[in-house]
């Protein structure tokens, strides 16, 4: 798959790719060691496409104007930048015992008229997930904000835009062989941070969900959900780069598309993460024994 230089210089990793392996033309200061991060771009080969790709002459997104970006309202105005750990102390609430029987349309029944927390009182419709149900990638965000909570279906304002296109690269696409979803399936009112028993009230869901598809590799989308799937409270910089697990499935922590939006700079970043994820993909499909273009999802 060839891709165009548009889509590389949307993605930010042209210089990325141009360069990799020169240990000086890291595009921006990366928040891990230099080490480690070199290695990790470095290592993670571009997509076939993008090797062949003509070399771009574009300048590095990261020294893009600020005119070029789109208005902030644009945006999915969703609080990544918000502070305050998603995790914290887990709310204790029962969940429902019967969630692990269900099967797909029973599930997103359940999930439809869920009356489980507040978030019913205001939305408009649940988003349950979006793809392919036996996908081996699976992509894990915050919580519908508000052209989510109008369609009923996850990442699609801008975010989601940007999203689909960075899957492009990898020659996924929610059409195909990925399947999104949210840790919140209802939008929080003005898009603030859902609550601590909000989160532990949707929880089955998303669990169920994982059992349901038995992805091979997730990829956690911003601080929220990382922290949410991960259970913990640490911060992006200190998740991304390494492989954790839930539930038994490798997890790639990476940027929030929305917040990727507003910083152009860590678009590289991001890429990095993906080939990771493709990597560690690669490998769970290497350990049962599925030959290399066999797979099912990614290049
Ligand atoms: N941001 C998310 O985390 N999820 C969506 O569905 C939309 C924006």
């Amino acid at each position: 798959m060839a891709l165009d230089d548009s889509l590389i210089e949307e993605l930010g990793i042209g210089p990325v790719w141009v360069r990799r392996g020169v240990a000086s033309v890291a595009p921006v200061e990366d928040e891990r060691p230099p080490a480690e991060s070199a290695a990790l771009v470095s290592e993670a080969p571009a997509p076939v496409g993008m090797r062949q790709a003509p070399q771009p002459a574009a300048p590095p997104s990261a020294l893009q104007p600020e005119s070029d970006v789109p208005p902030v309202d644009a945006y999915d105005d969703l609080p990544w930048t918000d502070d305050a750990p998603a995790h914290a102390e887990a709310a204790v609430v029962e969940a429902p015992s019967d969630v692990h029987t269900l099967d797909w349309d029973a599930l997103a029944e359940r999930v439809a008229n869920c009356e489980r927390c507040r978030l019913c009182e205001r939305r408009t419709n649940t988003v349950f997930g979006v793809g392919d149900r036996e996908a081996d990638w699976m992509l894990i965000g915050e919580a519908p904000g508000e052209n989510e909570d109008k369609q009923g279906e996850p990442f699609v304002g801008q975010a989601g835009k940007l999203l689909d296109n960075m899957l492009r690269a990898l020659t996924l696409s929610r059409q195909s062989n990925v399947y999104i979803a949210n840790v919140i399936k209802c939008r929080p009112p003005g898009n603030r941070n859902p609550e601590l028993d909000e989160v532990a009230r949707c929880e089955p869901y998303l669990q169920r969900q994982v059992e349901l598809v038995k992805p091979k590799v997730i990829v956690a989308m911003g601080r929220f959900a990382a922290q949410s799937l991960l259970k913990n409270e640490a911060s992006i910089a200190s998740m991304r780069g390494r492989v954790h697990e839930y539930r038994g499935v490798p997890v790639i922590v990476t940027y929030h598309p929305a917040y990727l939006l507003r910083s152009l700079q860590d678009k590289a970043k991001a890429w990095a993460d993906l080939c990771l994820a493709r990597n560690t993909y690669r490998e769970a499909l290497a350990a049962l024994g599925v030959e290399q273009g066999a797979e099912k999802g990614g290049i």
